[in-house]
């Protein structure tokens, strides 16, 4: 399957808009970047990338044939919706892979998280991981719900592991699969 070819047939929203998924491409740094400069500023909570960096979306876009990383985008409409990605971890760790999922605020509550995650972690099993982990804040419980029902469970909680920009603390859950 070529990079820009659909994983999934189009999936219809919530709302009646419909959305292609495809692996993340050598030609999306402006759409990546003008994605992750429309994110509310919290979201900054969430992700391990800055996505609003010029060098970081190029990183990013330039590692989408990386054999140990796999990074898969929702388009509407020309558009960067939602932004998926695995990556399997080192060394000793090297037998786990660390997911990320986040949706863009105008598509949130429209079931596009939830097939994101069915996407990523199919990636993930791929990826040859045996252990699939994802961090997300303890109040984030659409994100909770999204990988519940993938079989993960909280293995733990890291107290006051994200702060916000007004530098308020929160919780960060630390959810978890095995396979195989
Ligand atoms: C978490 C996130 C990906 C969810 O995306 P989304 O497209 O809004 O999710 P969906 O519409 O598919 O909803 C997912 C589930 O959450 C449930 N849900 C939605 N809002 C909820 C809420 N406030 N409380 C509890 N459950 C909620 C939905 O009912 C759905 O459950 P179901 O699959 O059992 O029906 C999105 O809010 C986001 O990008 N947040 C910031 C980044 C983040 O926290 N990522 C998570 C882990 S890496």
């Amino acid at each position: 399957m070529s990079d820009g070819s659909m994983l999934v047939p189009p999936v219809s929203l919530k709302d009646g808009r419909v959305v292609i998924i495809r692996r993340l491409q050598a030609d999306d740094k402006a759409r990546l970047l003008a994605f992750g400069e429309a994110l509310p500023q919290d979201d900054w909570m969430y992700l391990e990338n800055d996505l609003r960096s010029v060098d970081t979306v190029a990183r990013l876009v330039n590692a989408s044939g990386a054999e140990h990383w796999r990074q898969v985008v929702a388009i509407d409409d020309d558009k960067i919706a939602a932004y998926a990605s695995v990556r399997a971890l080192t060394g000793r760790a090297s037998h786990v892979a660390n997911v990320q999922l986040i949706v863009g605020e105008s598509w949130r509550r429209l079931g596009l998280g939830r097939t994101m995650g069915q996407v990523i972690f199919a990636k993930a099993q791929k990826l040859q991981a045996t252990k699939v982990v994802a961090e997300m804040l303890e109040a984030q419980k659409s994100g909770q719900a999204i990988f519940s029902r993938l079989g993960f469970r909280i293995e733990g909680t890291l107290r006051n592991h994200a702060r916000d920009r007004y530098w308020n603390r929160h919780n960060v859950v630390v959810m978890a699969t095995l396979l195989n």
